[in-house]
């Protein structure tokens, strides 16, 4: 459970930040106001200026690691609800879509023991230019700003009960699918061993995703980028 936030005003990135307190094995959050070098997925820069929440969650979790970006997915779509906000969509396994455009990124990787999850959230950003394209931010949507801390604070607050709930009891797989994207639809995914074709079949207990490929083969997928393929 995170009950600790460690906060800069400028880093390189709180994912690097993070790393440097692993070895008091606890658990906790360092966000920063900006980021000079913010990182994505798959190689990735994440558009870091002020105004945006940029909080990496240093976790020590004893089992079901890959349900943690998606964990981290549902708390934001569960903050963003109590904002007020809908039209919330997870693209799996870690973007959140707000009205079909991208409002929120979430990259987990592994330190030594723990997993460093990185949340980035567009909230007070008002222009994106060629930097993110395809990106919305809550202020661009709701036409006022929000408070940064204000957001954080609720995001923990949602993280912490479906983390609880995650190691003790394993999460119902059924809220997700309210919000995830793609299923049914024939999706191309590329992963680290290549691209693999097929239909969004559901999501697994483990929060996998299950594609159906093109022999009627179901093939899980822990990560990869879903791209969807109009035919
Ligand atoms: C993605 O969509 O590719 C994931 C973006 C994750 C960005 C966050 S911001 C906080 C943390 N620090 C980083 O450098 N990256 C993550």
């Amino acid at each position: 459970m995170i009950d600790k936030i460690i906060r800069f005003r400028r880093v390189a990135s709180t994912q690097d930040t993070a790393k440097r307190f692993v070895q008091e094995g606890h658990e906790l959050a360092v966000t920063s106001l900006s980021q000079q070098r913010g990182r994505g997925r798959q190689g990735r820069t994440w558009y870091s200026p002020h105004g945006g929440l940029y909080v990496s969650l240093l976790l020590f979790p004893k089992e079901r690691l890959t349900s943690i970006p998606l964990l981290a997915s549902l708390s934001v779509i569960r903050t963003l609800e109590g904002l007020g906000f809908s039209k919330l969509v997870i693209h799996w396994p870690n973007d959140v879509l707000l009205d079909s455009r991208k409002v929120c990124g979430v990259v987990c990787e592994r330190y030594q023991n723990a997993m460093i999850c990185g949340i980035g959230l567009n909230v007070n950003i008002d222009r994106f230019g060629q930097r993110a394209v395809n990106a919305t931010s809550l202020s661009v949507e709701a036409g006022r700003e929000f408070d940064i801390d204000e957001v954080l604070n609720q995001l923990l607050v949602q993280f912490n009960s479906l983390y609880e709930e995650l190691q003790e009891r394993g999460l119902k797989v059924k809220e997700v699918l309210n919000y995830i994207s793609g299923l049914g639809e024939a999706v191309e995914v590329l992963t680290k061993k290549g691209k693999i074709s097929g239909t969004v079949y559901d999501i697994d207990d483990d929060w996998a995703l299950l594609l159906r490929d093109e022999n009627g083969m179901i093939r899980k997928l822990y990560y990869g980028d879903v791209r969807r393929l109009e035919w």
